[in-house]
């Protein structure tokens, strides 16, 4: 079979580009899009090195216009072929509490991780049902859309606004073969995390059953199962990729409930 072309977006960085890597070690034709232009130089070699049937990198702004995503994805139409798996990682977290955040807070978080992923999503969605071959979407949602978020409510909304929008889509290109998915990360080792204190990583892992944070690779993993032909009946979904965080509600500290029936036991 024909190698598939996969277009990651917001490659340069964290989960993307460990997405963007691991589809080419697995033999796809690779573009990674971002608007980092500097942290995307060298990515095209890279992914080729790794084992990538084609490669490209395109700088690209979500928070753009629709025109511009569309002219993204018509350059890599014709430089490596249709897309059939769209992954959108990028995304902006931004914190600010919801009685001082000013207008411009909800127009930056809502404009790339909702506004952004709907106009990647939908340009794609367009080269895909022309090609007529199916296709599989994945937009990287956070288990913060699972439920509220105190400091951070423009971004809780904004993932759980793309995760509406997902189903939506996903209803909308059944009859097409293409399946939208969302993943919803728990805690996950990269840069968007970079302001963590060591204390607060290890309060972190504490509330996480697997006792540890993820890392960009398992997220991945997922997609590139996602993507895969054991993944086609999936679709409309939102999977967790949390370490078990959202199935604990916050009461994962395991040591500390061992200790509790250890005491009334005894008692
Ligand atoms: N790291 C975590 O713990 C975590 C948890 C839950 C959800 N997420 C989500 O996972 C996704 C990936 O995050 P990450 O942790 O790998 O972060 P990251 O900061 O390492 O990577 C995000 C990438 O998105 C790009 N980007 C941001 N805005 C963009 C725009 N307007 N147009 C194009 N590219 C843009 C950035 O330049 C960067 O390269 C994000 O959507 C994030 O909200 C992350």
């Amino acid at each position: 079979m024909r190698p598939r072309v996969a277009l990651v977006i917001g490659a340069a960085s964290g989960m993307g580009r460990a997405t963007a890597l691991r589809l080419a070690a697995d033999g796809w034709k690779v573009a990674a899009a971002d608007r980092d232009e500097e942290r995307l130089a060298g990515l095209a070699e890279q992914l080729e090195a790794a084992g990538a049937a084609g490669a490209m990198t395109l700088p690209l702004d979500l928070a753009g216009s629709a025109a511009s995503v569309e002219a993204a994805v018509a350059e890599v139409v014709e430089r490596l072929g249709p897309p059939w798996l769209l992954a959108v990682a990028a995304g902006v977290l931004e914190g600010g509490l919801a009685l001082d955040a000013d207008e411009t807070h909800w127009q930056r978080v809502l404009g790339v991780n909702f506004h952004g992923v709907v106009r990647a999503n939908v340009a794609a969605a367009r080269a895909m049902v022309a090609a007529g071959e199916g296709g599989r979407i994945v937009n990287w949602s956070s288990n913060n859309a699972a439920g509220g978020t105190a400091g951070y409510a423009a971004y809780a909304a904004s993932k759980a606004a793309m995760e509406a929008f997902s189903r939506s889509l996903a209803m909308e290109l059944g009859p097409d073969g293409i399946t939208v998915n969302t993943i919803r990360p728990g805690s996950v080792r990269t840069p968007m995390l970079g302001a963590l204190t060591q204390a607060e990583i290890d309060a972190e892992n504490a509330r996480i059953p697997l006792g540890r944070f993820g890392e960009p690779e398992d997220a991945a993993g997922l997609v590139a199962f996602l993507a895969s032909d054991d993944a086609g009946w999936i679709s409309g979904a939102d999977i967790p990729l949390d370490g078990g965080t959202l199935a604990a509600r916050g009461r994962a500290n395991v040591q500390q409930i061992r200790a509790r029936l250890a005491r009334e036991a005894g008692r």
